[in-house]
């Protein structure tokens, strides 16, 4: 007997409305428009309100998802949102949003990984799913990373931004809706990209606050470099055990880091640009969210047509990397 598949019955996403433009940074730290645009692709972020948090961001997301998939939140059976910048380091973000969104008979955790976070969280769905322990699984991927970013800190200030993308992940027949999960980790390279205070190695304290240590940390040329010698190989992986070639693949949505990393792996892959979707220009790099704020900008644009094949690629904080391949069907 063949399992059940699991597809993505429902997407959507949401950013707030205050848009922080290269011009604005060139204000705030010693930058320019062109060093931004030419070294990343990015032109503009979005950035929460000083009453938003991640759960209010996450909120209008799943909203829009369960839209989509025309179901309502006592459908669901469980609530997973992957984020690094959680509302408070517990409750999770999950059962903040469990609780506000009416998903009364659901149970809720949070995925705590970076920006691998989406497509982590999605085999974790897809496999309740194709097990048959859940019906239907609301993921959503969101972060406030203004809150955690140096704005004194020119080398990582300019590349990031708040968002929220989320999907509603529910039974396909077999064989279609997600054909893989490549989940690869080098822990041996954490330090590379981290919040160095705030949990137990380095609790918050007068010091660690003198020392900024309460805001990221990114060594960004090392993540740069693992960055693209590794998404090739997880979408080769991911390709691979989905039973297909890379000349199967219809769209290639990878994470909205860097234009450059994304050109490069697409280079690598041997891609189209055509096939490659992109628009880290408009929000900068939203870790977890970026995945499903690039998805959902491509479905609502009606690209997606049943019986693509899309390839989902992430990396981040770890060092993670993620690959995914499915059949889209809905
Ligand atoms: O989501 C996963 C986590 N993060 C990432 O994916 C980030 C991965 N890394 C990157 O995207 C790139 O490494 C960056 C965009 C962060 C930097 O690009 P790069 O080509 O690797 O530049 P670099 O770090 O080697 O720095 C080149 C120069 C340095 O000056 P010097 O030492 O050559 O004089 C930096 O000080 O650019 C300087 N620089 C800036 N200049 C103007 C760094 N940030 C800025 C800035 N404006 N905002």
């Amino acid at each position: 007997m063949m399992v059940r598949g699991a597809k993505l019955a429902g997407l959507g996403s949401y950013v707030p409305d205050r848009v922080l433009t290269n011009a604005d940074l060139e204000k705030m730290v010693d930058t320019t428009d062109e060093w931004i645009v030419s070294h990343t692709g990015m032109k503009e972020r979005h950035i929460a309100a000083p009453e938003q948090a991640t759960s209010d961001l996450a909120l209008m997301a799943a909203q829009r998802a369960l839209d989509d998939a025309q179901l309502s939140a006592e459908d669901l059976d469980l609530v997973i949102c992957a984020t690094v910048t959680p509302d408070h380091m517990f409750p999770s973000t999950s059962s903040i949003l469990q609780g506000r969104i009416g998903a009364t008979r659901a149970g809720a955790f949070d995925l705590l990984i970076g920006c691998t976070g989406f497509l982590y969280a999605l085999s974790v769905a897809s496999g309740y799913v194709m097990a048959g322990l859940c019906n239907h699984v609301l993921v959503v991927a969101a972060e406030t990373l203004s809150r955690i970013v140096n704005w004194e800190d020119r080398a990582t200030c300019v590349l990031f931004g708040d968002g929220a993308g989320a999907a509603v992940v529910s039974p396909a027949k077999p064989g279609h809706g997600f054909l893989s999960f490549s989940l690869w980790s080098d822990g041996l390279n954490s330090h590379y990209l981290t919040l160095p205070a705030g949990g137990s190695r380095r609790p918050v304290s007068l010091q660690e606050l003198e020392q900024k240590a309460h805001f990221l940390y990114m060594e960004g040329h090392e993540v740069f470099k693992l960055a693209v010698r590794g998404c090739p190989e997880v979408a080769e992986a991911a390709i691979k055990q989905a039973g297909l070639t890379n000349r199967d693949i219809d769209w290639a949505i990878m994470h909205q880091a860097n234009k450059r990393i994304i050109d490069a792996a697409a280079k690598r892959l041997g891609l189209p640009e055509s096939h490659v979707f992109c628009n880290v220009e408009r929000y900068g790099n939203t870790s977890a969210a970026s995945i499903p704020l690039a998805l959902d900008d491509l479905y609502r644009a009606g690209e997606l047509r049943n019986g693509q094949h899309l390839l989902l690629v992430a990396f981040g904080a770890g060092f993670s990397l993620a690959g995914s391949v499915l059949e889209w069907t809905k």
